[in-house]
C-alpha cells in the first residue's frame, strides 16, 4: 500500500509537486486537430481564442503510417503557438503501441511547458496511471519543467469502467476522464456501430392496448451511455476532478449531438470533445448554463440570506440542499464568463 503522505509528493528527484486540487478551468470543447496535417496546423494559431481546449490528436484517426509526423507536427505547433488562456491537450498514443513511450520522450522534453494535459487512451486500471505519472515526473525533472503536467483518461474498456474510481484516485496528476464510446461499445461487444450518440433500437414500449391490438404503442428510445456517464461523473466528482462526453461522430446530426452533450451537462459532466467545427458552437452553447438557470439561482442564493432554513420563492420551496445547487450553477457560470464575454453581459455579472 502506498503512504498517503507520499501521495502529493513528486515521483522523481526534481520534478514539479504536483497540485493537490485541480482547479476547474473552462473546458467545454476539447477540440480535436491532426497536427499531422499542414492544413489544420496552419489554423491552430486563430483557434486560441475561440476554444477552451485545443488538443493535438496521436492516437486513433491518425494513420500509422503518419504517427512520426503527427508527432513532430505536435513540436512545431507548440513551439510556435502562443496558446493564452485557452488549453493545450495533447492525446498520446495507448500504452500498449509502439508509439507511445517514444510520445511522451519526444514532445516533454520539446514542448513540456506548453502543455496542460495529456489524454491517455484506453485506461484498464491505476496500474496505466502509475506508470504515465512515474514516467512523466522524470521527463518534468530531466526537463526542468515547474508545473506538473496533469492526467486525463479516456474510459473506454469494460475493465476501465470496472476500475473507473480507482483509476480517478490513482494520482494527483488525474485532471478528469472522458467517455471513449466507440472503443467501449467494442469492448463490451455492444451492438452499436456507432461513435457516441443513441440507437434507435434501444427502447422502451408502452404496453399493448387490452381492448385493441392493433393500436398504436408509443416507443421512447433510451440513452445507451446513461449508465457509464453516471458512474464516471460520480468516480470523478467524488475525486474531485472532471467527467466529459467523449466524440459524437455523426457529424451532420447538430440536433442529435447537441441532445447527448446537454443530457452529459445535466449529468454534471463538464465538456466534450468536438471533432468539426459544427461542434465547437455546440459544446461552447451546451456547456455553458442557460442565462435564465443562472438568474434563479441568483435569486434562490440571495433569498435564503444565511444559506440555512427554507423560503417559498414563485411557489417552490427552497433550502439548504436547494441553494447549494445553486451555487454550483453561479460558481460555473462565473468561471465561465471570465472567458466568454458574451455569457458574461447574458449572465450579467
Ligand atoms: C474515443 O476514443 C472512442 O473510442 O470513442
Ligand atoms: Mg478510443
Amino acid at each position: 500500500m502506498r503512504n498517503p503522505r507520499n501521495f502529493a509528493k513528486p515521483m522523481a528527484i526534481g520534478a514539479p509537486t504536483p497540485p493537490i486540487d485541480i482547479p476547474m478551468r473552462p473546458s467545454r470543447m476539447i477540440h480535436f486537430f491532426d497536427p499531422s496535417n499542414p492544413r489544420m496546423a496552419e489554423k491552430v494559431p486563430q483557434l486560441t481564442d475561440k476554444l477552451d481546449v485545443l488538443l493535438a490528436n496521436l492516437e486513433d484517426a491518425i494513420r500509422a503510417d503518419r504517427k512520426i509526423e503527427a508527432r513532430e507536427g505536435l513540436v512545431a505547433i507548440a513551439q510556435a503557438t502562443d496558446f493564452g488562456d485557452s488549453q493545450f491537450w495533447v492525446r498520446m498514443n495507448s500504452l500498449d503501441s509502439p508509439w507511445a513511450l517514444d510520445d511522451l520522450l519526444r514532445i516533454i522534453p520539446a514542448v513540456g511547458a506548453k502543455i496542460d494535459v495529456i489524454m491517455v487512451p484506453k485506461v484498464e486500471g491505476p496500474w496505466d496511471i502509475h506508470y504515465v505519472d512515474q514516467l512523466l515526473a522524470q521527463l518534468e525533472a530531466k526537463a526542468g519543467l515547474e508545473r506538473s503536467i496533469l492526467i486525463h483518461a479516456i474510459l473506454e474498456t469494460a475493465q476501465g469502467v470496472a476500475n473507473v474510481e480507482e483509476i480517478c484516485m490513482a494520482s494527483p496528476r488525474m485532471q478528469g476522464i472522458s467517455l471513449g464510446p466507440a472503443d467501449l461499445a467494442a469492448s463490451r461487444r455492444m451492438k452499436t456501430t456507432r461513435i457516441g450518440g443513441g440507437h434507435p433500437a434501444y427502447l422502451v414500449r408502452s404496453d399493448p392496448d387490452p381492448e385493441d391490438e392493433n393500436a398504436p404503442r408509443t416507443i421512447a428510445q433510451q440513452d445507451l451511455w446513461h449508465y457509464t456517464i453516471a458512474r464516471m461523473v460520480d468516480a470523478c466528482s467524488a475525486s474531485g476532478i472532471y467527467a466529459y462526453y467523449g466524440p459524437f461522430g455523426d457529424i451532420g446530426d447538430s440536433q442529435g449531438c447537441e441532445d447527448q452533450f446537454r443530457n452529459a451537462f445535466l449529468m454534471g459532466c463538464v465538456g466534450a470533445w468536438s471533432l468539426h467545427p459544427k461542434q465547437i458552437e455546440i459544446a461552447r452553447r451546451v456547456f455553458s448554463p442557460p442565462p435564465e438557470e443562472v438568474s434563479w439561482a441568483k435569486k434562490v442564493i440571495e433569498a435564503m440570506g444565511d444559506g440555512t432554513g427554507a423560503v417559498m420563492l414563485d411557489g417552490k420551496m427552497q433550502d439548504d440542499a436547494s441553494v447549494k445547487q445553486c451555487k454550483v450553477m453561479v460558481a460555473y457560470a462565473k468561471m465561465i464568463a471570465e472567458r466568454d464575454p458574451e455569457f458574461a453581459k447574458l449572465y450579467d455579472f
